[in-house]
C-alpha cells in the first residue's frame, strides 16, 4: 500500500504535563494555528492528555478536527484497582483512543508484554482506539537484537487480536534510546525497523495490517519531522517534548502540511 493511502499522523503525548488551564490555553492556541492554515491538512492531529484535563480537553475540542485521547489504562472492566482507570472511564470522559505499552510504563511502572497485550484487547472490545507503543533499548539495538525485541513485543501485544479488530490500532515505534534524549534515530534506521514492524505485522495479521499507521517517535523535532514522513513505512510521528508549546507542536504540523503540497 503506499503512503499516501495510509492515515497520516502527528501525535502529541503530554507526558505527567499541563494543569487543566494550561490543556485548554494549548488546544485554543492549536485550533487557532490550524485554521490560518490556508486549506485544512490531510494530517490527523492526536493529542494524548493527563487524565486530569481528560473530559475539560475533550469537550473544548468536540467540534474541531483534533482527535483527543489518553495515556494509560488498566485492562479490567472495573473492580477494585486503586488509582487505576478503565477502558469504560476514559470514554466517558472523552478518550477516543489511548496510549498502551509505552516505554516508560514498560521500564517504569513493570508493565510486562501480557498486560499491555490484555489492555490492548479491551481497549479494542470497547472501541477505544489503542496506539501500540514498541522499541528497543540501546543496549538491544547494540546486542544486534532488534528485530528479536520488536517482534516479540508484537506478538504478545497482539495475541488473540483477530486481523479485523487489528486494522483499529496504530503503532509507535519508538526506540528506548530516543526519546526525550535529543538524539533521534536516523531516517534511515527508523525507516528499517518500521519496514521490519510492518512486515511482521503483515505476517500475522495478514494484508489487512497494509492499513496500519506506524508512527515514529523519539525526539521529534520540526527540523527532522519531514526526514520521517518522507520515508515509505513512516506515516507520522509521535511527539513528547515538542509537543509541550503549541508553536513547536505546530511547526511539526506545518512541516507536514507543506509535503502534501509537493
Ligand atoms: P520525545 O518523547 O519526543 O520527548 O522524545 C516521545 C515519546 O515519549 O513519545
Amino acid at each position: 500500500m503506499a503512503l499516501e493511502e495510509r492515515r497520516k499522523i502527528v501525535a502529541g503525548n503530554w507526558k505527567m504535563h499541563k494543569s487543566i488551564g494550561e490543556a485548554l490555553s494549548f488546544v485554543k492556541d492549536l485550533i487557532d494555528s490550524l485554521s490560518g492554515l490556508p486549506r485544512p491538512s490531510a494530517v490527523e492531529v492526536f493529542l494524548s492528555v493527563p487524565f486530569t484535563a481528560l473530559h475539560a480537553v475533550a469537550c473544548y475540542t468536540a467540534t474541531s478536527s483534533l482527535v483527543i485521547g489518553a495515556q494509560n489504562m488498566h485492562d479490567a472492566t472495573e473492580g477494585a484497582y486503586t488509582g487505576e482507570i478503565s477502558a469504560a472511564q476514559l470514554i466517558d470522559a472523552g478518550a477516543s483512543f489511548v496510549l498502551l505499552g509505552h516505554s516508560e510504563r514498560r521500564a517504569q511502572f513493570f508493565e510486562d508484554p501480557a498486560f499491555i497485550g490484555r489492555k490492548l484487547r479491551r481497549a479494542l472490545s470497547k472501541g477505544l482506539q489503542p496506539i501500540l507503543c514498541i522499541g528497543e533499548s540501546l543496549e538491544e539495538r547494540e546486542a544486534g537484537r532488534i528485530e528479536q525485541v520488536l517482534a516479540s513485543q508484537l506478538i504478545a501485544a497482539l495475541e488473540g487480536v483477530d486481523a479485523v479488530s487489528a486494522s483499529k490500532i496504530i503503532l509507535a515505534y519508538e526506540p528506548v534510546w530516543a526519546i526525550g534524549t535529543g538524539r533521534s534515530a536516523t531516517p534511515k534506521q527508523a525507516e528499517e525497523a518500521h519496514a521490519f514492524c510492518r512486515s511482521t505485522l503483515v505476517g500475522l495479521l495478514g494484508v489487512a495490517a497494509q492499513v496500519i499507521p506506524i508512527l515514529y517517535g523519539g525526539s521529534v523535532r520540526f527540523d527532522n519531522a519531514l526526514q520521517f514522513l518522507s520515508q515509505p513505512n513512516i506515516d507520522g510521528v509521535l511527539v513528547g517534548g515538542a509537543a509541550l508549546e503549541v508553536e513547536t507542536f505546530f511547526q511539526i504540523i506545518s512541516s507536514y502540511w507543506e509535503y502534501e503540497l509537493l
